[in-house]
């Protein structure tokens, strides 16, 4: 049978909304996805009923909303085939990469290699780009292809005895390129590195399995995931993790604290300084538990469709410009329409209710390799209806009258 989006959206109070009077056409998901009422519910009763701070009490509320925070993790570790000691909670994915960049800065030499690829977000080239400032490691860029592909022989190349880490993303929140994770682990770990995937819009589409993957770390964040803000999670295999100094230093971290000397608790706890995102966390849990709960494949059908729909619909259309065409992508489309500024084209696109993101997304290397500065982005989530991918279509051609 066939998704029913129409019945999932009844899930999302939002979607029902109106924006300049014309029905929500919500097509931003990749920047952050809209939210189940499964999961706004967790939250609200957690704060109604049952909330209290984590690890530290001895009370009833205080257990209950361990219980909870705890649960979650272990959510979190199922999700994606993990154990639960293997699951940092973070403040988001970004954290979690600096996290491991910071960790492995530590022992990093100068001169050691760093292999990221164009594609990145700037939360995985940032973090990187401070252990070449303050460490002297040397970053090496895999290139992207015209269609929006990795250059796996280039990447080959790059590999080599002084690469000690690659960080990649797992699926481009500009060109919808999915990557081969497994391969690129594999390739990696010929060559002795670590490897960790940025999967901030991978794991939304399809089911992640780090053990397959064999990842060294995973991270993503919770908001895309239909969850809240202000937390992500950070996998990392457990010899991995233990091998990790401190990130932040707090509170529920350590083993023991005196004025000469202190030791430090275990993973995950090492991670997690200070009062943790405790509401964040259970709306995550929540969020993940609903999307597991659904037909995963069928969506990723669904998303595809929407995408395949739409590709097919702007075929001809000489005034826009497709940016990432690379076999068996996700349903993200970046374009630019001739004469128009990206920024433009969004707010037009904004008077007809479409909401989509425009700029650099991030990802300016990614921009540079294609020679513009911006592009405008429609990104689909499961609950996008073919009604709507056809309004986009439909208010596109009109926003693009104005620039004739
Ligand atoms: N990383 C998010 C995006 O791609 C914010 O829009």
């Amino acid at each position: 049978m066939a998704f029913d989006a129409e019945a999932i959206r009844k899930d999302f109070p939002i979607l029902s909304r109106q924006v300049n009077g014309k029905p929500l056409v919500y097509l931003d998901s990749a920047a952050s996805a809209q939210k189940p009422r499964a999961m706004i519910e967790a939250m609200t009763h957690a704060m109604e009923y049952s909330y209290a701070n984590v690890h530290r009490g001895l009370h009833t509320l205080a257990n209950e909303t361990t219980d909870a925070y705890e649960a979650a993790r272990r959510k979190a570790a199922a999700f994606i085939n993990a154990a639960e000691t293997e699951i940092v909670f973070t403040k988001g994915g970004t954290e979690a990469v600096n996290l491991v960049a910071a960790g492995i800065g530590s022992w990093l030499q100068p001169g050691d290699e760093i292999v990221l690829s164009q594609m990145e977000h700037h939360a995985n080239i940032v973090p990187w780009h401070f252990l070449r400032e303050r460490k002297g490691v040397v970053l090496k860029w895999v290139p992207v292809l015209d269609d929006g592909s990795l250059d796996l022989e280039a990447y080959q190349a790059l590999l080599g005895p002084k690469t000690k880490v690659v960080a990649l993303s797992h699926m481009s929140n500009v060109l919808g390129t999915i990557n081969d994770a497994k391969a690129l682990a594999r390739m990696a770990h010929e060559a002795g590195a670590l490897v960790l995937f940025d999967g901030c819009q991978a794991i939304v589409h399809k089911p992640v399995d780090v053990k397959d993957i064999d990842a060294d770390f995973y991270v993503f964040s919770g908001h895309k995931l239909y969850g809240p803000t202000g937390i992500g999670i950070l996998y990392g295999k457990a010899d991995k993790l233990a091998a990790l100094p401190p990130y932040q230093g707090g509170g529920e971290m350590i083993g023991a604290v005196s004025m000469d000397e202190i030791t430090y608790a275990d993973p995950p706890h090492r991670f997690e300084a200070g009062t943790p995102p405790i509401l964040e966390a259970i709306g995550l849990g929540a969020a993940i538990d609903w999307l597991a709960g659904q037909d995963r494949a069928a969506i990723a059908e669904h998303e595809h469709h929407l995408y395949a729909h739409v590709r097919e619909r702007l075929q001809g259309f000489n005034w826009l410009r497709v940016i990432g065409e690379a076999p068996g992508k996700g349903a993200i489309l970046s374009f630019t329409v001739d004469g128009a500024h990206a920024h433009d084209v969004a707010q037009i696109l904004d008077r007809y209710g479409v909401a989509v993101r425009a700029g650099t997304h991030c990802a300016e290397p990614l921009m540079r390799r294609f020679g513009v500065t911006s592009s405008a982005r429609a990104s689909f989530a499961l609950y996008n209806t073919l009604e709507e991918a056809d309004a986009f279509v439909d208010a596109l051609t009109k926003t693009q009258a104005f620039f004739a």
